[in-house]
């Protein structure tokens, strides 16, 4: 029998809810991967309790990140910690791994992406403001180099299942299901007075918090719309949204001849990050066996827009191009986190994301270069507009 390859592994993000996950499946199959790289932006303690775990070649820790506080002179100052420190998530994506995954939230982990794909390397990908803004220039560079871009958005690693030996010719649809958030069964007139405990507190899945609070207003379904569309090549008309309360069904893929392909699993991001990091491979264990017999019935409906207007608004951006994308992307970044602050309602957020769509949807395409210029110009629009 050959015998298995030790897969070399970077984790960037490795202190967040996605990343935290990644590193308890590589723990799962200690003789598969070595991980050879880490990076924290906050979380000083953890991440050095990975640097004693796991003694990655390089990590990723900037100084200038968040309020310096003591303890962080040590750390710089300590020879063991301070000699692999690298310069930036770009250099440290740059540095041979055989799959670099993405687990950093926000447009901050956009120039990593584009090294790994530049050096020709596997990149598993969670880190979706990435894919919605810049998809399809990653799509491009993948093709380019030769690299492999592996989703580890649950929905979206159930479509790639789902397509997989398809025509794309034979493809009608591309269906995401969502569960429908924190606030799922609040009467809608009590939305505005919503606070972000609330809205934090989901009902199936365990995520971080920009993650979870764009479940509740399901802009979160609307960014992996986009995400689709960018991942799979289909314009926003052939992505559908479906409401599935109990997680079950990830995606699916509706073909012309009628037939519908979908992929259950117990909800648990595991599997998509085991299909990743084992692609092609399927290795058992990765979640705990679905009992569909005990489950008994699954619930479907279709979205309520006036209930979800991010959704709304996303899909408009989604069809009007990549600058409006940009742009809703990085104002969601910045009232989630205004949200959270207190400083703004949680109907808001949608109040203001409609003006900023309205504002850069005749943008079009945009260059890898400009990308961050328009993120930029949204940003300070968002705070002129709505945001103390
Ligand atoms: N959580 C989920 O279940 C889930 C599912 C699908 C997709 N996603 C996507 O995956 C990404 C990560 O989500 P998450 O829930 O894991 O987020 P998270 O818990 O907030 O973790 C984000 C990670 O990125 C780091 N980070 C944050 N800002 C950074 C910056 N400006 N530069 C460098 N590093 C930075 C954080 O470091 P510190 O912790 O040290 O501050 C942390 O390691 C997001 O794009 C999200 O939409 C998440």
């Amino acid at each position: 029998m050959a015998e298995k390859k030790t897969v070399t592994l970077t984790v960037l993000g490795s202190t967040g809810s996605v990343g935290r996950q990644v590193l308890a499946v590589v723990d799962r199959h200690p003789d598969r991967f070595k991980v050879v790289g880490l990076s924290a932006f906050t979380n000083e303690k953890l991440l050095r309790e990975q640097i004693d775990k796991y003694s990655p070649k390089h990590y990723y820790y900037p100084a200038g990140g968040v309020e310096i506080q003591s303890s962080l002179f040590d750390f710089l100052d300590d020879e063991k910690f301070a000699s692999k420190c690298v310069g930036s998530l770009e250099e440290l994506a740059d540095h041979t791994a055989d799959i670099t995954v993405s687990a950093v939230s926000g447009i901050a982990g956009l120039w990593a992406a584009v090294a790994v794909l530049k050096r020709g390397g596997t990149l598993a990908i969670a880190n979706k403001e990435t894919i919605v803004c810049a998809g399809r220039h990653l799509k491009a560079l993948e093709k380019k180099y030769g690299g492999k871009i592996l989703p580890l958005d649950t929905e979206h690693s159930a479509i790639m299942e789902c397509l997989s030996g398809a025509d794309p010719k034979s493809v009608k649809s591309l269906i995401l299901t969502a569960s429908g958030g924190a606030l799922r069964d609040l009467p809608q007139e009590k939305l505005c007075k919503v606070t972000a405990r609330e809205a934090l507190n989901h009902p199936v899945w365990s995520m971080g918090k920009k993650v979870t609070i764009d479940s509740a207003t399901l802009f979160n379904k609307g960014l992996e719309v986009i995400e689709a569309m960018r991942l799979f090549g289909v314009d926003a008309d052939k992505v559908k949204v479906l409401m599935h309360r109990e997680s079950v069904i990830h995606g699916m893929v509706e073909f012309v001849d009628g037939g519908i392909k979908a992929l259950l699993s117990t909800p648990d991001m595991a599997l998509a990050i085991q299909t990743a990091l084992f692609y092609p491979t399927k290795v058992p264990g990765a979640v705990q066996e679905l009992d569909l017999a005990k489950l008994g019935s699954l619930e479907f409906g279709a979205p309520d827009l006036s209930r979800y207007p991010c959704l709304e608004v996303a899909m408009r951006a989604a069809k009007a191009g990549e600058g409006a994308c940009i742009a809703v992307s990085a104002a969601d970044e910045v009232l989630v986190d205004a949200f959270i602050a207190g400083t703004i309602k949680f109907t808001d957020i949608a109040a203001v994301l409609d003006k900023v769509e309205r504002k850069f949807a005749k943008v079009g395409n945009v260059a890898l270069e400009d990308m961050i210029g328009i993120d930029a110009e949204a940003r300070k629009y968002t705070y002129s507009i709505g945001v103390k």
